[in-house]
């Protein structure tokens, strides 16, 4: 075939490209809009006065004192971002992780400040006894096993006192059974009926959470996560454990890791409809970070990349250690 056939046999009764051909037509025709509404900043509250400390291995992403907390939360109002998830370092660790529900630990103080200098913010809390305990687990140790039910009991208490100063959304992460309804249940108790939960529903036993475990300090001193975090390799199994979730009470279900787990938010969000948080976690920031300090690739793009595609997956809100230069980028 000569090319003059070639053109002759085209069909070109659709030509896609017409709708890419200039930034207006193409913006016209966008699927998906990131916005800074959707965005959910993770802070690192720790002990002290004055103190930003950077974590060496997410550039960027800084543990600070209450007072610098509050400065940063700040500067997120400003930027446009409606939510900030507490995680704490405690300056005492046991192997109760008395810590996470001690009602003046740097969670705890960080929260009322935040309520006081900037009430509009949304504060969320992370809801687990990791960072709090001494092996590093997010429950009770016995022997070698974390005891379920002595957890939950724990990390109702760590809820609770995140709702006594002021949370607004309480996020268990621990992955023991039963914990959203047992939370749910002792926060009615209490008079917290307006506290929302969203839950770490399919948190799966990821290597992407290796910086944060730098940033919050809370390698495990022996074993691993797998006896509660799920399977990387199950989907079914993650819509069983959302189901039950919100069977319990919860409001928000999340997926996390995010980016290499698109096929199960997407499964989540279309079974359920409910709403849906993605976590891109420390890893997924990391990495990112690390090639753009090498000049292999384009930083501010792939971080939009990332994002768009976490939210066409079906992501309501993303939680991400981006949030304030995404949200600063796309305003
Ligand atoms: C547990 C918790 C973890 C993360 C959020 N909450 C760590 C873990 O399960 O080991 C990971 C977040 C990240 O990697 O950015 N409290």
């Amino acid at each position: 075939m000569n090319p003059v056939d070639i053109r002759a046999s085209l069909d070109l009764t659709r030509r896609a490209r017409r709708l890419r051909r200039s930034p207006g037509i193409r913006a016209l025709v966008r699927e998906t809009r990131l916005s800074p509404d959707m965005f959910v900043y993770p802070l690192f509250v720790c002990e002290g006065q004055g103190v930003r400390r950077e974590v060496s291995s997410m550039p960027g992403v800084f543990q600070l004192s209450v007072d610098e907390t509050v400065r940063e939360v700040t500067a997120t109002a400003a930027d446009g971002v409606p939510a900030v998830l507490l995680f704490g370092l405690p300056a005492h660790k046991d192997d109760v992780g008395s810590g996470a529900y001690d009602a003046d630990a740097p969670v705890q103080a960080a929260i009322r400040a935040i309520k006081r200098e900037v009430p509009q913010m949304v504060v969320i809390t992370d809801v687990c006894l990791c960072e709090y305990t001494s092996h590093g687990h997010c429950g009770v140790v016995v022997g070698e096993e974390i005891d379920n039910d002595a957890s939950v009991e724990l990390i109702v208490k760590a809820a609770v006192s995140h709702a006594a100063a002021g949370a607004d959304i309480v996020a268990p992460s621990d992955m023991m059974d039963g914990r959203v309804g047992a939370i749910r249940g002792a926060l009615d108790a209490r008079g917290f009926q307006q506290v929302a939960i969203m839950s770490y529903a399919a948190k799966y036993c990821s290597a992407f959470y290796g910086p944060f475990r730098d940033a919050a300090d809370s390698t495990p001193k022996f074993g691993d996560r797998r006896t509660h975090q799920m399977d990387p390799a199950n989907v079914e199994e993650a819509l069983r454990q959302v189901a039950q979730d919100i069977d319990e009470g919860a409001d928000i279900v999340m997926v996390k890791p995010a980016l290499p787990y698109l096929d199960v938010l997407r499964r989540v969000k279309d079974e359920f409809g409910y709403p849906t948080a993605a976590y891109q976690v420390s890893a997924e920031y990391s990495m990112i970070k690390a090639a753009a300090a090498n000049g292999w690739i384009d930083e501010p793009r792939i971080m939009l990349e990332a994002l768009t595609s976490i939210a066409r997956a079906g992501a309501d809100l993303i939680i991400t250690y981006y949030a304030r230069v995404a949200a600063r980028a796309i305003a």
